[in-house]
């Protein structure tokens, strides 16, 4: 069973492939390696899982489609997980483009590669933030996500359009994940958890947008990880293949409780710049899983206190400042 798994050099990805190596799958990753942010731990992501006989990368950009095709046909592939995407709320206010290059004319991409090699599942990122700004929790796949708050949003609610089409017209089976602020180890430097790190351990002031208010289902990596490949051999057998499912934790965390755990784990305290709720920002997520949890067994395991504490071991050991 030969997976492709794209943006393999992200965070997500990382974890992903590494967990399904562990299995002895065959996986091929592709990335594009872009800088989004620091090249660094991408390029370190995918020295590590080089360590593994039984994993192959590729540095593509989604938009080159002949050389996905060329990859996925030569190698025989049956599944594809695909993560690489334009990530970040914020960014994409100010850079929409790069929001429709690769969530757009990339998933497309994917769609077509997928179509003519008769993949057997597509699993894709979708995002919480498809909710937009609702008074109903928890979220639940069958709400309405008809207004999306940033372009970002609009591009994954765009995909699970898009693949919804060609689940009725080619039978493609694709399952569209929604994942709820996902944290852990090697995570991404523009998410709170490793800002948040950062600048306490620097003694840089905090940006804290909307006074910390935000409610957000803070969701361990790893148990991201585990929804995920619990669906890998789980496509839908309906007329119509499509699946959209939540990857939740479903308890939901202030973001100045969360800075709290950080702070308590630091044993420093930090000092707060307050700001106003920034253009996109949701002021709440909650996921629903009970879907999945009664698809797969999906059950997540790991609470705040020690997903916070895992992250910042790995962050003194990563920039060795034990
Ligand atoms: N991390 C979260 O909290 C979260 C929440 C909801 C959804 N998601 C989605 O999950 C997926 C993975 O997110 P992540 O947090 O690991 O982000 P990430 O930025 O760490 O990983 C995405 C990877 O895709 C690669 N990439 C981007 N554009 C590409 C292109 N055109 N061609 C090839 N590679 C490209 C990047 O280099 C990066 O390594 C994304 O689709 C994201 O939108 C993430």
């Amino acid at each position: 069973m030969n997976i492709l798994i794209t943006g393999s050099a992200g965070f997500i990805g990382y974890h992903l492939t590494k967990k399904i190596l562990k299995k002895n799958i065959k996986v091929f990753g592709i990335d594009n390696i872009n800088n989004y942010y620091d090249t660094n731990l991408k390029e370190n992501r995918i020295k590590d899982l080089k360590k593994s006989k039984k994993f192959f990368f590729y540095k593509i950009d989604l938009s080159e489609y002949k050389k996905l095709h060329n990859l996925v046909k030569r190698n025989k592939i049956k599944y594809i997980i695909h993560l690489a995407a334009q990530a970040g709320v914020r960014y994409s206010i100010k850079n929409p483009k790069m929001y429709f290059k690769s969530n757009m004319e990339g998933f497309f991409n994917i769609l077509e590669v997928s179509r003519h090699n008769n993949i057997k599942h597509l699993i894709y990122a979708s995002t919480s933030s498809v909710y937009g700004n609702t008074n109903k929790f928890p979220l639940s796949e069958s709400d309405n996500t008809d207004h999306p708050l940033s372009f970002y949003a609009a591009t994954k609610k765009s995909n699970e359009i898009m693949a919804y089409s060609y689940s009725y017209i080619y039978k493609l089976p694709s399952t569209g994940v929604r994942f709820f602020t996902v944290y852990g180890p090697f995570g991404r430097p523009d998410m709170a958890l490793f800002k948040f790190t950062k600048s306490i351990i620097k003694n840089q002031s905090i940006e804290l947008f909307n006074n910390g208010k935000h409610l957000r289902d803070f969701t361990y990596v790893d148990d991201i990880v585990e929804g995920v490949f619990s669906l890998i051999k789980k496509e839908s057998k309906k007329s119509i293949p499509y699946e959209i499912f939540n990857i939740g934790n479903g308890n939901p965390k202030k973001l100045i409780d969360y800075l709290k755990f950080i702070e308590k784990k630091l044993n420093r305290s930090s000092s707060i710049k307050k700001l106003p709720l920034q253009i996109g920002d949701i002021i709440k997520t909650h996921s629903d899983i009970k879907k999945l949890k009664k698809y797969t067994g999906y059950n997540p395991k790991t609470n705040i206190n020690t997903g916070v504490n895992k992250f910042i071991e790995w962050y003194k050991d990563y920039y060795k400042l034990n």
